[in-house]
C-alpha cells in the first residue's frame, strides 16, 4: 500500500520550526520571547503571510518551492544562531517597520513606549521643535520621533559609518530627509547646537565589556560598538550626562535607555536626579533627567 505524503501548510511548518527551535535551545531577545512567535515570524515572512491573515490561510497546501524558502530561514536561524530580524531584514519599533541588517542593533528599546505617549507626562515645555537622537543605529528612535512630532527637526548621530548607511535607507523610506539629519559624530553633532534641543533621546551602548563572554550567541551577530561600553557600561552614559545640558533648551529633557545597567547608573551618579520610568509594556532602565538637573551635574 502506498503511503500518502503529509500535506505541508503554514501551520504544520510553524509547529515543526517551533519544535526544532525548542530542541536547539535558541535564545530569544530580538522581538520575540518564545519559540512559537519566532517560528511564526520566520514562516509568515517566507510565505508573505500578513500577521492578521484569516485562519484558513494557514491550512492551504504549500508548493515545494514555498516549503524550501521556509526551510532555508529555519536552518539559518538554527545553524548560525542568527537573530530572525537579520534573516528577514525587518523589525518594528514604536509601530513602524525598519530595515535592519548586521550593521545595526536590532531595535527593541522600551523607550518606544514613551515615544508613543509623546513623552507624557515627562515633557511639559513648549511645542517640541528640535530633537537629538544619540547613537541612532537603524535610525529607529530618531525616525519614530520625527513621525511623532511632524513639526520638529531631528538630528541623529552615530559614530559608525556603516550604521548611518542603514539609517539613511530608513530615513529615505519614510521620506524624512528634509527634517531628519544624520551626523557622523561622537555622541553630539559638531554643529553648534547650544540650547537647541527640547528632547535628547539616547540608547547608547551600556553592556559592560566583562559580560561579553556570557552573552547568548545571537547577540554576537550585533555590532560590538552598539552593545558594549567601558567603565562597567557607563563610559558613554557619563559623557552624555556631562555634555547634554549645554545643548538642551531650559524645559528640555534627556530620555535614555540604560537597560540592565541602571543600578550602576544610580550607584555611580548619586547626586543626579534620574526618574526611572515604570513601563506598562515591560522592560526597565529608561531614565528621564531634566535640563536643570543635568546642568547642576555638569558643574560638579
Ligand atoms: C544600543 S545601539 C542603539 C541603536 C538605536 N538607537 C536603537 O535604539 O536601536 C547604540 C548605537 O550607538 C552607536 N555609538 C556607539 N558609540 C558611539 C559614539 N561615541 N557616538 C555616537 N554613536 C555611538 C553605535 O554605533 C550604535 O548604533
Amino acid at each position: 500500500m502506498k503511503r500518502r505524503s503529509k500535506v505541508l501548510t503554514a501551520r504544520t511548518l510553524v509547529l515543526d520550526a517551533e519544535r526544532r527551535f525548542k530542541r536547539a535551545g535558541l535564545h530569544y531577545g530580538h522581538g520575540t520571547d518564545n519559540a512559537r512567535d519566532e517560528a511564526v515570524f520566520l514562516v509568515f515572512h517566507a510565505l508573505e503571510i500578513p500577521f492578521d491573515c484569516r485562519p484558513d490561510r494557514l491550512d492551504q497546501a504549500l508548493t515545494p518551492a514555498q516549503c524550501a524558502g521556509v526551510e532555508d530561514l529555519v536552518k539559518a536561524r538554527l545553524a548560525r544562531r542568527c537573530p530572525a530580524a537579520y534573516l528577514t531584514h525587518r523589525m518594528w519599533f514604536a509601530g513602524h517597520e525598519f530595515y535592519v541588517d548586521e550593521r545595526v542593533l536590532i531595535p527593541r528599546s522600551p523607550l518606544a513606549e514613551l515615544l508613543q505617549a509623546r513623552f507624557a507626562p515627562w515633557y511639559y515645555g513648549p511645542a517640541i521643535q528640535r530633537i537629538l537622537d544619540i547613537g541612532t543605529g537603524s535610525g529607529c528612535i530618531g525616525i519614530a520621533a520625527a513621525l511623532a512630532y511632524p513639526e520638529a527637526n531631528v538630528d541623529a548621530t552615530d559614530i559608525s559609518v556603516a550604521a548611518l548607511a542603514v539609517a539613511a535607507r530608513n530615513v529615505a523610506t519614510y521620506a524624512l530627509e528634509s527634517r531628519l539629519h544624520l551626523h557622523h559624530a561622537d555622541l553630539f553633532p559638531i554643529v553648534d547646537s547650544a540650547g537647541a534641543y527640547d528632547l535628547i533621546l539616547a540608547n547608547p551602548p551600556y553592556v559592560p565589556d566583562a559580560e561579553r563572554a556570557a552573552l547568548p550567541a545571537e547577540y554576537l551577530h550585533e555590532p560590538a560598538l552598539a552593545l558594549f561600553a567601558a567603565e562597567e557600561g557607563l563610559a558613554l552614559i557619563r559623557r552624555i550626562f556631562k555634555g547634554a545640558a549645554a545643548r538642551m533648551a531650559p524645559a528640555g529633557i534627556l530620555v535614555f535607555d540604560a537597560g540592565g545597567t541602571w543600578p550602576a547608573v544610580e550607584a555611580a551618579f548619586p547626586s543626579l536626579e534620574v526618574i526611572w520610568v515604570d513601563l506598562v509594556n515591560g522592560g526597565d532602565g529608561i531614565g528621564v533627567i531634566t535640563q536643570s538637573a543635568l546642568a547642576q551635574f555638569a558643574l560638579q
